[in-house]
């Protein structure tokens, strides 16, 4: 019996006795305690039991489903769209995306899972992701004129996130160069992209975004920044995940088949606005060192404006890490 199966039964937050489960899993009551046992210790929901009443999620749990997310999908998304996969476990959506693009994927190709094991956050790190709790989605997309006219993309991704953050009721929140989605000057979100094919010519863009939606304090312990999530920071209703996944798509899908004529010139001022570090002191690390100076925006390729007493210097992306000057 696996999760996808035990799950649903229990995601209503309604009691299911053991009796109903088993008879509708086809398995003993016995099997049934084990797997909410061990969906308990393994997902970090919380499953409650009761004598004479059966097992209930507290509160329920908001699965994905490919309907919920298509039904939020505005007209020109949905036509960009071609395939939704909403995966129960994966490595990363991002590399089975890199696979469908090894494959011959077609751009519009998105995959969300409730889980992942093997995440991959950027500089080489590991992205938390929890079953059933945040947001993890990959899209794919074939760009034409190499990868010099994809400059500034990962940080319009974070206008588009941003975007879709605010049409879902969290307006404050900031973005730090390169592609950090911050609340409150903690991490939100993580935007990472990767790419196949030819640099110069044709190739393919894989655009991972994850979410903290409602991180478990059994997954957090593994996180080694601050961090926040949607729950911490919304102050009503928690937007359901299947409507955040679709506003996303809704922001995401538009904005990379717009990208290549438009470029990052379009989603500077926008950019811009979001900046959590415009005029502050920072230090960058890089590869072969550190940089201090002040955070002046971005130029139109989405190049840092770093200004020191030697003047003002573009830094491009890459591995490098942005944190406040002490
Ligand atoms: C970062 O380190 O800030 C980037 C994090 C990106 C995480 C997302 S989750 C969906 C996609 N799949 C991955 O393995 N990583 C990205």
């Amino acid at each position: 019996m696996s999760k996808s199966t035990l799950l649903p039964l229990l995601a209503d937050g309604e009691f299911r006795s053991g009796q109903e489960l088993a008879d509708v899993l086809g398995v003993s009551r016995t099997a049934v305690w084990k797997q909410v046992n061990r969906l308990a210790e393994e997902s970090g929901i919380e499953i409650e039991s009761v004598k004479g009443k059966g097992y209930r999620i507290p509160g329920g749990i908001d699965l994905l489903s490919a309907d919920g997310v298509l039904d939020a999908l505005a007209p020109r998304p949905l036509s960009l769209l071609s395939r939704l996969a909403v995966l129960d476990s994966v490595d990363s959506t991002n590399a089975e995306v890199l696979r469908w693009a090894q494959e011959g994927g077609a751009p519009g190709m998105v995959c969300t899972a409730e889980q992942q094991t093997v995440g991959r956050g950027r500089r080489g790190r590991q992205w938390v992701s929890p079953y059933a709790s945040n947001l993890y989605l990959s899209l794919l997309w074939e760009f034409s004129q190499g990868a010099a006219a994809l400059e500034g993309l990962s940080l319009a991704v974070g206008v588009a996130v941003a975007r879709a953050l605010r049409a879902c009721g969290a307006a404050a929140v900031q973005l730090k160069w390169p592609n950090d989605v911050l609340h409150d000057g903690r991490k939100l979100g993580g935007i990472l992209l990767e790419m196949s094919g030819d640099a110069a010519g044709s190739c393919r863009v894989v655009v991972g975004v994850g979410l903290n939606v409602a991180m478990p304090a059994t997954a957090a312990n593994a996180i080694d920044q601050a961090w926040t999530d949607l729950k911490t920071i919304s102050a009503g209703e928690l937007p359901g995940r299947n409507r955040l996944l679709a506003e996303l798509l809704n922001e995401l899908l538009p904005l990379v088949a717009d990208f290549e004529q438009q470029g990052f010139k379009h989603w500077r001022e926008e950019w811009m606005a979001l900046d959590a570090f415009d005029g502050a002191p920072v230090v960058l690390h890089t590869g072969s060192g550190e940089l201090a100076g002040i955070a002046r925006g971005v130029d139109q390729r989405g190049a840092l404006q770093l200004e020191s007493t030697t003047g003002v210097q573009s830094v491009y992306g890459g591995e490098i890490s942005l944190r406040a000057a002490q």
